[in-house]
């Protein structure tokens, strides 16, 4: 698989197939990714790949939390700021349509995309996930590391005929998945990333993106 076709082929797969992943690509594509660029070479990120009895018992937690009403876990980043202003504001909820749209969900039945979106715990059925930590004391250049380290690690895992999802959500249940993984102390989860084969049997349309020209500019002559 070449590079633009891992780029174009990689999207957020929210149903995957009851079909074990074994552990050799998993190894193969973390000791690859390994390679991502950060600023002085610090490798900022903190990956647990989790499989088997305990990602099914952070499921179990994670969804005895949401039947019992349990309230997310405190931030410890803001996701999103407060007021999200123009075009960003715009472009998220042009993707919560077109989400929920899919799922028959109409824009105003919130309990219905929040159960939707409560498939996020379960993984969306995937049978492995990677939990990626940042150190608390690091700054947004680090951060911004690991997104690449991230992206890195999913573009490998088409290599593999692997998808995945990345998910903040994971970080609303931050100490439910510390209940199992048991971080060090210092460490933020800024997300998870549910990794399978896809069922292709689930609908999930291709996401569009913004015309070159509103995020890109070509500077080439005075
Ligand atoms: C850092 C990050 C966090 C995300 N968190 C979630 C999440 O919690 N749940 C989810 O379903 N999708 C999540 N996504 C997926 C985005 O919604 C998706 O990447 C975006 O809509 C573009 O669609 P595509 O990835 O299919 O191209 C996340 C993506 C990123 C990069």
């Amino acid at each position: 698989m070449d590079v633009y076709e891992a780029v174009t082929s990689r999207r957020a797969v929210r149903g995957f197939a009851d079909r074990p992943v074994p552990r050799e690509p998993l190894e193969r594509v973390l000791s690859a990714a390994a390679w991502a660029p950060s600023g002085s070479n610090i490798q900022p990120w903190h990956a647990y790949v989790v499989t088997g009895a305990p990602l099914a018992e952070i499921k179990k937690r994670a969804g005895r939390r949401l039947a019992e009403g349990d309230p997310w876990d405190e931030p410890e980043y803001e996701q999103y700021p407060a007021v999200l202003k123009s075009p960003y504001r715009e472009r998220r909820s042009g993707f919560g349509e077109q989400r929920y749209g899919a799922l028959g969900i109409p824009r105003e039945d919130l309990e219905a995309r929040q159960r939707a979106a409560s498939a996020n715990w379960q993984c969306f059925g995937a049978p492995a996930a990677l939990f990626c930590y940042v150190d608390r004391d690091l700054g947004r250049p680090q951060w911004s590391d690991v997104g690449m380290y991230l992206q890195t690690v999913m573009l490998l895992l088409r290599a593999e005929g692997l998808h995945s999802c990345p998910q903040m959500a994971w970080a609303k249940f931050r100490r439910t998945v510390a209940e199992v993984l048991s971080p060090p102390d210092g460490l933020v989860l800024f997300c998870g990333m549910s990794i399978g084969y896809e069922d292709v049997s689930v609908h999930s349309p291709r996401t569009g993106r913004a015309p070159l020209g509103e995020t890109v500019t070509f500077v080439d002559g005075l």
